[in-house]
């Protein structure tokens, strides 16, 4: 799907109002353009051999052609100096495109000191970004799930790691494809010019909802994006009004409900300034802001996202029984039902549907301020 997607080219997806772009030939990165640079010189090489050979072959059998001739051929032993021009010239071509290759690694890879870090955590199947150098006001890093918030027009030193089983990080438009590894801290550049919103996927194969393991990457351009680095270490999660169904939610949120067995979601869920501080689970401090859910398999581009009618329905439906809307998913239901995930059983007790609205409610309330809504300008 990639490669198509690439062939179609960013001009054309841009061209159609996508609010996700997508394609490895996107010359507005670094790593595309020095990944183009070595694809057209291997092109070019591989059209210059095919029409070479292609032209040997066709001359040879026209020029000696003798179909009236029965008596065998000419006999002769090897021919010393096209088997030296036969093997040195591969040579050549194989060690100018290592060349090339070192050469493009030696300017894409090292990380530079003025580099912006963003760490990204994969799991069974979801992501989490966050902001080592940005220490929360409230305690912790800024931290948001499968929407990564990064600057334009300058280096961003991603250290990659999976808190699971193998995955891969792959934004095209960025940079490259790169491993996430379970105990294994990788750092690699990405950048891009143009703000915008860029799709990324799962590449690793890593288990039932691999194809569910998407995220966003939200490019800002450096204003943009200081603006949102400074409202995200200052944010506090709202504290909902007495008697209200946010508040009803949020004790929900950090309790769970013992008479029902209803597993507190704060057991694997922070949220930046709450008590919840779980790490089992994407963050969910930022959830009101964000557009997406399940880690991408759901978007809410209209205005009024969370709102909308759709929203409130799968959001529900991701509360009660998440495992049932994704599969694989880890989270536990609460409609009682039992079922198992990755030889887990997930099963958080029953929540009544009023109840799992309520925590809906509490859940939209978690808006970062206006000034730091990176969804507000990107095309
Ligand atoms: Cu994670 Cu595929």
């Amino acid at each position: 799907g990639y490669g198509v997607m690439a062939g179609l080219g960013v001009t054309l997806l841009s061209g159609c109002g996508s609010r996700q772009l997508i394609s490895m030939g996107d010359l507005a990165s670094g790593f595309n353009r020095e990944v183009a640079f070595m694809s057209i010189f291997a092109i070019v090489m591989s059209v210059i051999i095919f029409v070479a050979v292609s032209y040997a072959l066709f001359y040879t059998v026209n020029k000696f052609r003798d179909d009236k001739n029965t008596a065998p051929p000419a006999q002769f032993h090897g021919n010393n100096r096209l088997e030296v021009i036969l093997v040195v010239v591969p040579v050549i071509i194989v060690m100018a495109l290592a060349v090339l290759t070192v050469r493009s690694m030696a300017i894409l890879n090292p990380v530079p000191d003025q580099a912006s870090k963003i760490d990204v955590l994969a799991r069974q199947f979801w992501w989490n970004f966050s902001y080592p150098e940005v220490k929360a006001d409230a305690g912790g890093n800024v931290t948001n799930g499968n929407e990564m918030i990064m600057p334009t027009k300058q280096s961003v030193a991603l250290t990659i790691t999976s808190g699971d089983v193998i995955h891969g990080f792959w934004a095209p438009n960025i940079g490259g494809q790169r491993a996430a590894m379970p105990a294994t801290l990788k750092t690699w550049n990405v950048d891009i010019d143009r703000a915008a919103v860029y799709q990324g996927n799962c590449t690793q194969l890593c288990g039932a909802s691999h194809a569910n393991m998407r995220y966003k990457v939200i490019a800002l351009d450096q204003a943009r994006y200081n603006s949102f680095l400074a409202a995200a270490k200052a944010y506090r999660a709202p504290e909902p009004a007495a008697d209200s169904a946010e508040a009803r939610g949020y004790a929900i949120f950090m309790q769970g409900k013992p008479a029902t067995g209803a597993l507190a979601c704060a057991a694997c869920h922070r949220i930046q300034g709450t008590t919840a501080a779980g790490v089992a689970g994407p963050d969910l401090s930022f959830f009101g802001t964000r557009r997406t859910l399940g880690a991408g398999m759901w978007e809410f581009m209209e205005e009024e996202h969370w709102e909308t009618p759709r929203a409130k329905e799968i959001l529900h439906a991701w509360i009660k029984h998440s495992p049932y809307v994704k599969p694989g998913s880890l989270m536990p239901t609460y409609d009682g039902s039992e079922y198992t995930a990755n030889g887990k059983q997930v099963k958080g007790g029953v929540l009544t549907d009023e109840e799992i609205d309520d925590v809906a409610a509490y859940l939209r309330t978690l808006k970062l301020p206006e000034e730091a809504n990176y969804w507000n300008d990107t095309p």
